[in-house]
């Protein structure tokens, strides 16, 4: 039997320098050569650094490249930004999006978001889309209405395509993370809204300590990884981890 796909999605964020990003590019792809195919990492540094990281790896290289937002058109005068297309153009072949930080600081809504995934898709790249609740909300146990909404917003796109990433927002970055029961149910509910087929990771405060422990819950199919992924050695841990998972 084909062992289930498994992902693992390093989101370096605002962090490292362009010779950091082309050194952990080499060493991740490096590790990856002894993880089973089931196994598929996806590096996201700042996109200026994209084009470093692409060079460090070799032409079959088992590191995909993302990106870590895109705009919704394919080109034209919005300063700042960057076109799913031109991602596809510096070797990307994925891009989060909808990540809260963003949503909280750019004001996204999930129409947005739901506009910048179609535009990734019409480029090539698949998005991966972070949904996730508040603490406000989870403390009102809104959890599963807050993702049922939010995925809603993904409906019309083709699931093959995407990628979701759940993501309580009070566990980014704070070493907390829910209960092993309340991410099963949370992926239960993101996969009745979107289907059965449709890849969920989990995210927030993923690290070596507790990622084989994540990954055996059921319905998770990986994980995105901020702080974690920073430095080598804990990304290698975190691919052997989900590697040995991965074997048949
Ligand atoms: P964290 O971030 O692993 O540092 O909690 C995850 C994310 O925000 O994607």
């Amino acid at each position: 039997m084909q062992a289930p796909p498994i992902w693992l999605v390093a989101n370096w964020k605002m962090n490292g320098t362009r010779e950091d990003a082309a050194r952990f590019a080499f060493h991740a792809n490096q590790a990856l050569m002894a993880a089973p195919a089931s196994l598929t990492a996806v590096f996201c540094p700042p996109a200026i650094h994209l084009e470093s990281a692409q060079r460090n790896l070799p032409q079959n290289a088992r590191l995909k490249l993302g990106a870590q937002d895109c705009h919704a058109e394919p080109h034209g005068a919005y300063t700042g930004s960057i076109s799913a297309r031109m991602l596809r153009d510096a070797g990307c072949q994925f891009v989060i999006l909808g990540h809260s930080e963003r949503r909280q600081s750019c004001f996204e809504d999930c129409d947005a978001v739901a506009a910048k995934a179609h535009a990734a898709q019409e480029a090539g790249i698949a998005p991966i889309l972070c949904v996730g609740e508040t603490h406000e909300q989870y403390a009102a146990g809104e959890t599963m209405a807050v993702l049922q909404r939010q995925c809603a917003a993904f409906a019309a796109l083709p699931v093959a395509e995407m990628l979701i990433a759940y993501e309580p927002v009070w566990a980014i970055g704070s070493g907390k993370t829910p209960s092993a029961d309340e991410i099963a149910r949370a992926h239960a509910t993101i996969k009745s809204e979107l289907g059965s087929a449709v890849c969920v990771l989990y995210g927030g405060s993923v690290k070596p300590d507790n990622l084989r422990e994540i990954l055996a819950i059921d319905g998770v199919s990986g994980a995105l990884i901020g702080g974690a992924s920073l430095a080598i050695d804990s990304m290698r841990t975190m691919i052997a981890i989900a590697g040995g998972k991965g074997r048949n």
